[in-house]
């Protein structure tokens, strides 16, 4: 088992949520049945962030190229988002989760929109897990709107990787250090590309309503006890100390070299 700092542990897991639909024509099933019974995992998987005490965890639920999908697809997914904001809403209260939404919902049903609002409201001062749910999201786009959002303000200036970080949808999330992705792809499709910049990656088969509390636990188990060294040749150290330290070594060997 290798030591870490607190800094290199495994704290904040997005998971790209994939395969419901293959999972439900497997079965001879609609699309739209695997979309139903993936959205009964997502508590479950909630509630193991919780007991583990990630400190966020960061849902892919529905991307900017998902509105490419037939009209009917596309109105099940929003659907389902609404009965699970009302479903979740006390235990995200209760549980002191601080509950988010990224991405872009001004096309969501103004209902569903204010169902967001009021949880992202009354879950604002939560100290508990950042749960963060992607939803007509692209990294893309983010990454665009951050920098677009500085030029405005400071036209002329160049925009520095904090300057970047903090202009992001969500700018107190922090880096990922575990992507998972269900399906059986192994892809990113345009999700949190600045943010997975040095997260551990780990691919399943297991197609999303298969996904189990106890599968999840197993790949943080499992992960966690990889060697994480962000360049450098050390193990149990941490991206910004790296980055420092790289610094001040650049700076160092610059001049000796010179001499
Ligand atoms: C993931 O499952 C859910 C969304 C993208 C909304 P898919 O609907 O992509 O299922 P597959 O990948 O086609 O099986
Ligand atoms: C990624 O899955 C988006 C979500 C899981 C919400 P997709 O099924 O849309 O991605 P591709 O098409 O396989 O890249
Ligand atoms: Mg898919």
């Amino acid at each position: 088992m290798i030591t870490c700092t607190e800094d290199c542990e495994i704290q904040h897991v997005a998971i790209i949520m994939d395969g419901n639909g293959r999972w439900a024509q497997k079965r001879s099933h609609s699309r739209v049945w695997g979309h139903i019974r993936g959205s009964k995992v997502v508590s479950d998987i909630v509630q193991e962030a919780k007991d583990r005490k990630l400190k966020a965890l960061t849902l892919y639920a529905f991307s900017t190229e998902n509105w490419s999908r037939p009209y009917l697809e596309v109105k099940i997914l929003f659907a389902l988002l609404k009965k699970f904001l009302l479903q979740e809403r006390k235990s995200v209260i209760d549980g002191n989760i601080r509950f988010k939404v990224m991405g872009n919902i001004a096309d969501l049903p103004d209902s569903t929109k204010k169902i967001i609002n009021d949880l992202e409201k009354d879950s604002a001062d939560a100290t508990g897990l950042k749960l963060t749910f992607a939803f007509s999201y692209g990294s893309r786009t983010e990454i665009v709107s951050a920098i677009n959002k500085w030029i405005t303000t400071h036209p002329g200036v160049e925009i520095t990787q904090k300057d970047l970080t903090d202009r992001l949808l969500v700018p107190d999330l922090g880096d990922v250090d575990l992507l998972i992705r269900t399906g059986g792809d192994q892809r990113i499709s345009n999700f949190l590309l600045w943010q997975i910049a040095y997260s551990e990656l780990f691919f399943t088969q297991t197609k999303w309503p298969d996904f189990s509390s106890e599968e999840f636990g197993r790949i943080v188990d499992y992960v966690s006890k990889r060697e994480r060294r962000f360049g450098s040749t050390i193990s149990g150290t941490s991206l910004k100390d790296t980055t420092q330290i790289a610094e001040k070594n650049r700076k160092f060997i610059q001049t000796t070299l010179r001499s």
